[in-house]
């Protein structure tokens, strides 16, 4: 075979790095702003819709002792066949419709891999979870926003007329809703899947805390995928995505997805911790509470309007969202700034923590609003 000659364009004098790199950087890359969460360190971390519960001592020493059994100098099982096996049992989901991802991050951008190769649209009601956004437009697909109604939920008329004018390959529906904290209604649901010759992705990050799926409509609708995640349950740093579907779409999914993407210790130590469901249960359950006790603390301040919630936080609409982020930050209580332009002007959203810290977000927020 002959060699191939390369040739690379001359850099121009003066002509900078920067600018050589741009030319070869998407435009889709070039145009977005990068996803940054800003690290801040505060006594009270209520940004992140995390569990404000790390192991309990007796899981944790399971977890050690799966851990100084793993063979570190190998790749892990590049299937996570075992870890799959298992979740496969706890869900009652057969182990083909199971792709797993290193977060549900990662299965939304393989699912726009994956699945964009007709119109190449993908709709998403807004406001939603920023990442569809952003992969969509990483990719250069074309990005279909349909503002949600009054009530934060499936605005039915438009997103029908929506799909049926530009017949969207894919659509992202997060139920419930980040960062607006409610369950969409499942007949407007059911409404899209009948509408949809597109994959219907429902994003049940937050479902253990509303206890609502659509799991059971995964017979009827071959077009439609289920998102769950181990991370507002606990387990955020393990990096663990389910997505759930028919074995066809599963296996479609399955090609874009890079070898040994589940590393050993996530896949050792989600196993451990799926075999002690009772405390993640008990957290959940106190999390809950916690997340109605703040609701209704939170209903009855003036100067905040308060969001119903069906997730681990609670959105909130007040009167300078920026003065008061910075007035909770001063007093050690880190929350989400959502503040923008439109449907979500003065909004922060506040995750449910442990009792403690949610005490110390609403006196700090007292503090704030009436110094
Ligand atoms: C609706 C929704 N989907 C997916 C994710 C990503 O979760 P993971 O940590 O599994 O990547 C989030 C995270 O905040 C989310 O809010």
């Amino acid at each position: 075979m002959g060699e191939v000659a390369i040739v690379r364009s001359e850099k121009k004098t003066g002509e900078s790095n920067v600018e050589l790199i741009k030319d070869r950087v998407r435009r889709g890359v070039r145009e977005l702003q990068a996803y940054s969460v800003p690290h801040i360190d505060c006594r009270v971390k209520l940004d992140g819709n995390e569990s404000p519960f790390t192991l309990p001592e007796e899981v944790l020493r399971e977890v050690v002792s799966a851990a100084s059994k793993i063979p570190y100098n190998r790749y892990p099982d590049p299937d996570a066949g075992s870890l799959r096996r298992q979740i496969s049992k706890m869900v009652g989901f057969p182990p083909e419709g199971i792709v797993l991802g290193n977060g549900s991050d990662e299965l939304i951008e393989m699912l726009l891999i994956a699945f964009s190769g007709g119109t190449g649209g993908v709709l998403i009601p807004v406001p939603t979870f920023s990442m569809y956004g952003i992969m969509a437009r990483a990719l250069e697909l074309e990005l279909i926003e349909v503002e949600l109604d009054g009530d934060f939920d499936i605005d039915i008329d438009k997103t029908v007329e929506t799909i049926e004018s530009k017949d969207p390959d894919l659509i992202f529906l997060a139920s419930p809703n980040n960062p607006t904290g409610n369950c969409f209604s499942k007949e407007k649901i059911l409404k899209i899947l009948d509408v949809s010759s597109g994959m219907v992705v429902v994003d049940e990050a937050y479902f253990d805390f509303s206890g609502l799926s659509v799991l059971p409509l995964l017979e009827k609708y071959p077009n439609l995928i289920v998102l769950r995640t181990m991370s507002k349950i606990g387990f955020a740093s393990l990096r663990l995505g389910i997505a759930l579907s028919g074995p066809e779409l599963a296996s479609e999914l399955d090609k874009v997805r890079l070898p040994y993407n589940i590393n050993s210790f996530t896949q050792a130590c989600a196993e451990v911790v799926q075999k002690n469901p009772g405390f993640i249960a008990q957290n959940i359950q106190l999390i809950v509470r916690e997340r109605d006790r703040l609701l209704r603390a939170l209903s009855s301040m003036e100067g905040v309007e308060a969001f119903p919630s069906d997730a681990n936080f609670v959105l909130i609409r007040v009167e300078d969202a920026d003065g008061v982020w910075g007035g909770l930050v001063e007093r050690g209580v880190l929350v989400r700034n959502f503040n923008s332009p439109g449907r979500l002007r003065n909004c922060l959203r506040v995750t449910a923590g442990a009792p403690e810290e949610n005490d110390a977000f609403l006196a700090a927020l007292k503090g704030v609003l009436s110094p």
